[in-house]
């Protein structure tokens, strides 16, 4: 149905893409995978005709395409979930959701059925939403869900999917590869990027693998390839789990505590306690709140009744910069792109900024060299794809600012982290990687909330999981380490309604 033959693009500084062909055929799932920085995205924005090639073809049943814009693309039948949100956030959902359709079809009638069918996409997907939302009030994994919703209403024949699962949890996961593949039996030609390896081979039926821009694995069927086939073309060698060491937690020292937290969010009878050296995992479902307790902890949302101890003091942080000054308690964002990172300034800068502003006070100024130096240590040890630590952060691949944004929380001193989703996107070497870094933070005596979708991750990590369901938390369990006994538990202990009710209280909006 498709083909890409001998594609090149290169950006100033790096060959994005080096000579790459592959072919998608209808009703075919096929899987695109490769390190951060591998030229995934590259090549799905030449697709759906955002970037050109510098050389190479595109053809749609055999006729050359020459993509002029994404319009274009859209009407060929492509269509595309793309890694960054491209929501707007001041539209409401089904406005969003209809942008693109709106000139196809005219007339004010048909609106109204475009928007009975937004409706239905949106159910589909299990999202219980009002399409009159505002799009600004979605979380992460909410946006990402109507984007999806967004793409599969445009009816494509082709539809690229650039880590559409990447923020969500697989119980939204479940739903979802369930409409990917009714699509592929109706005949689409499905392109589908993902950093989880069982995901690909649970979904996909040929797959093709990208390193440092080279196709190294093309249209393969997946049932000749195993975990470890895929891992060396990835990496270029097979991949090593390292045992983390033995770590103590010591649990008479409580420093970060809810008690009875209520927030504007709709937070109920909060209470939990943060250890010294503690990883403290939080579960739930997408909407359970999780992120959102995160923000008020730190005050960017509001608190309207209980308390937040830090150290046994009562603490009521009123943002980002005040909550690391005062309480050194870090928050590294679900959403680097818009809340952690200053895209237009450089690798080294943005990982020096949390160092700046402590060591401004005794230095006055940071030398430059001092940044890069800083900045290269955890470049090389997250394996930060960049030409130099000059680059913009801005034109770096999604996972390459991800890793910049956990580099700048993990250089910074706080002794309380709470991190959020902190693996979205990552590709599987440099989560290794990133696992050890937490870990041996944590043996140094810092605090770690931990907020994670995804569940090995949470497993491996966690001491302790607290779960969250409807804005309240309803479990706490000591992690055992056996996977399958604990993933169990967790799972059905997700949908445990809150034993509180609403009754009697008022409704906070
Ligand atoms: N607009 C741009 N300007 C400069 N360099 C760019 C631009 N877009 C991408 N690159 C570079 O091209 C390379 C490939 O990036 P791409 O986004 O395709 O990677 P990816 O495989 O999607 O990675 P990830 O898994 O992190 O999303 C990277 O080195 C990236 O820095
Ligand atoms: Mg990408």
């Amino acid at each position: 149905m498709f083909e890409i033959q001998h594609v090149s693009k290169s950006f100033p500084g790096v060959r994005a893409l080096a000579d790459v062909s592959l072919c998608l055929q209808a009703g075919e799932i096929h899987g695109l995978i490769g390190e951060n920085g591998a030229g995934k995205s590259t090549l799905i924005k030449i697709i759906t005709g955002l970037y050109r090639p510098d050389t190479g073809r595109l053809l749609l049943q055999g006729n050359e395409l020459h993509l002029a814009s994404t319009r274009a693309a859209l009407k060929a039948g492509i269509g595309a979930v793309h890694q960054e949100r491209n929501l707007i956030p001041r539209f409401t959902i089904a406005e969003n959701m209809l942008l693109e359709r709106l000139p196809a079809r005219m007339g004010i009638v048909q609106s109204a059925a475009l928007k009975q069918e937004a409706f239905h996409w949106l159910q589909k997907l299990h999202l219980e939403l009002d399409p009159e939302m505002e799009v600004a009030q979605l979380s992460v994994a909410q946006a990402q869900l109507v984007e999806i919703a967004k793409a599969l209403t445009l009816d494509s024949r082709i539809l690229l999917l650039d880590e559409p699962t990447a923020s969500i949890t697989p119980a939204e996961t479940e739903h979802l590869f369930r409409i990917f593949r009714a699509l592929r039996d109706q005949g689409v030609a499905l392109l589908f990027v993902s950093h989880k390896l069982e995901e690909i081979f649970s979904l996909c039926d040929r797959l093709t693998v990208l390193r440092d821009g080279k196709a190294v694995v093309v249209n393969q069927d997946i049932k000749t390839l195993d975990r470890e086939q895929v891992l060396t073309a990835m990496i270029g060698r097979a991949q090593t789990i390292a045992d983390l060491p033995a770590r103590v937690v010591d649990d008479t020292q409580i420093v970060l505590e809810g008690r009875e937290l209520r927030t504007a969010r709709g937070h109920r009878h909060i209470n939990f306690a943060l250890h010294r050296g503690e990883i403290l995992g939080l579960y739930g479902l997408v909407g359970s709140g999780r992120s959102e307790l995160a923000r008020a902890l730190i005050g960017v949302e509001a608190v309207t009744g209980g308390k937040i101890l830090v150290n046994g003091q009562p603490a009521s942080p009123r943002g980002v910069r005040q909550a690391k000054q005062k309480y050194r308690i870090g928050y590294v964002t679900e959403n680097r792109k818009e809340e952690g990172l200053l895209l237009i300034l450089d690798v080294a800068t943005n990982i020096a900024t949390t160092v700046w502003e402590r060591l401004r006070h005794f230095l006055g100024w940071i030398p430059r060299r001092s940044e890069e130096q800083l900045a290269g240590t955890y470049v090389d040890r997250l394996g930060i794809k960049v030409s130099s630590v000059a680059q913009q952060v801005g034109t770096l691949s999604g996972g390459n600012q991800q890793k910049v944004s956990l580099a700048k929380w993990l250089a910074a001193d706080c002794a309380i982290l709470i991190i959020d989703e902190p693996t979205i996107g990552i590709d599987i070497r440099t989560k290794g990687e990133f696992h050890q870094l937490i870990w041996q933070l944590a043996s140094e005596g810092k605090s770690i909330l931990l907020i994670s979708s995804d569940m090995p991750e949470m497993l491996h990590l966690a001491d302790r999981v607290l779960i969250m369901n409807e804005m309240q938390l309803v479990g706490e369990m000591q992690n055992s380490r056996n996977y399958k006994e604990m993933s169990q538990a967790i799972i059905q202990a997700i949908h445990t309604h809150p034993a509180h009710t609403e009754e009697g209280e008022a409704e906070v909006h």
